[in-house]
């Protein structure tokens, strides 16, 4: 089977791009995580896809932050899979954007989920109303907010499964499998981390 798959479609002057990896790591919840660098910044726009298998109801999966002090993180918490970008404005008070999404529907431990979450995306409506959205899709059941955060500083690196320091008590590291992450909207698939903490490949099947 081959590792890497990538086929570029143009359809109009939209370029969509997908992408795959076999990429697959195992965290143990205790002190496990990576990151990848790149040198491809993110924006205001952004499509994750991945795939994880969690052993306990509350863990980081995803987490990356900017110079301004936006960030994006991807957790469970109480087995719930949330989505939460924080993007303050410079003025201060009142002013703070960003979504939270929480998903209504619990995750099944040990279960292969399979996953999208993504910033300020484009979409139309029946009507042909153009509008953004942000969001996340569990298993190809969508949970979004309808809306725009303008100016995302979301720079690598991107962590997966937790970061050097905990970021809350609520949310400790994850425990299970992550794997096939990519970001699509700029077609970066990430394969080998840029750093390892105490990971182990998955078992080939
Ligand atoms: C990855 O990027 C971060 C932030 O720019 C940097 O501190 C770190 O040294 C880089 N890691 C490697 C291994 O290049
Ligand atoms: C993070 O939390 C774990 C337990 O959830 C703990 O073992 C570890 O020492 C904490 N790390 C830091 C840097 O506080």
């Amino acid at each position: 089977m081959s590792a890497k798959l990538l086929l570029l479609l143009c359809i109009g002057a939209r370029v969509t791009i997908f992408v795959a990896t076999e990429a697959c790591f195992v965290m143990n919840g205790e002190d496990s995580w990576l990151y990848f660098n790149s040198t491809v910044k993110g924006g205001d726009v952004a499509h994750y896809k991945l795939k994880f298998a969690s052993k306990k109801d509350n863990g980081l999966i995803f987490y990356a932050q900017g110079e301004n002090r936006d960030f994006e993180a991807l957790f469970l918490n109480r087995g719930k899979l949330t989505y939460f970008l924080f993007n303050p404005t410079d003025y201060g008070t009142g002013s703070t954007y960003g979504v939270y999404i929480e998903c209504t529907k619990k995750i099944s431990k040990n279960y292969e989920h399979d996953v999208e979450f993504y910033r300020n995306e484009e979409f139309k409506t029946d009507e042909g109303i153009t509008y953004y959205k942000s969001g996340i899709k569990l298993d190809g059941v969508e949970f979004k907010k309808i809306g725009y955060s303008q100016g995302v500083d979301i720079e690598p690196q991107f962590f997966l499964g937790g970061t050097k320091e905990n970021i809350t008590t609520e949310v400790p590291k994850f425990k299970g499998i992550i794997k096939n992450f990519i970001e699509e909207t700029t077609g970066q698939i990430f394969e080998k981390a840029t750093f390892e903490q105490d990971i182990q490949a998955c078992e080939k099947s």
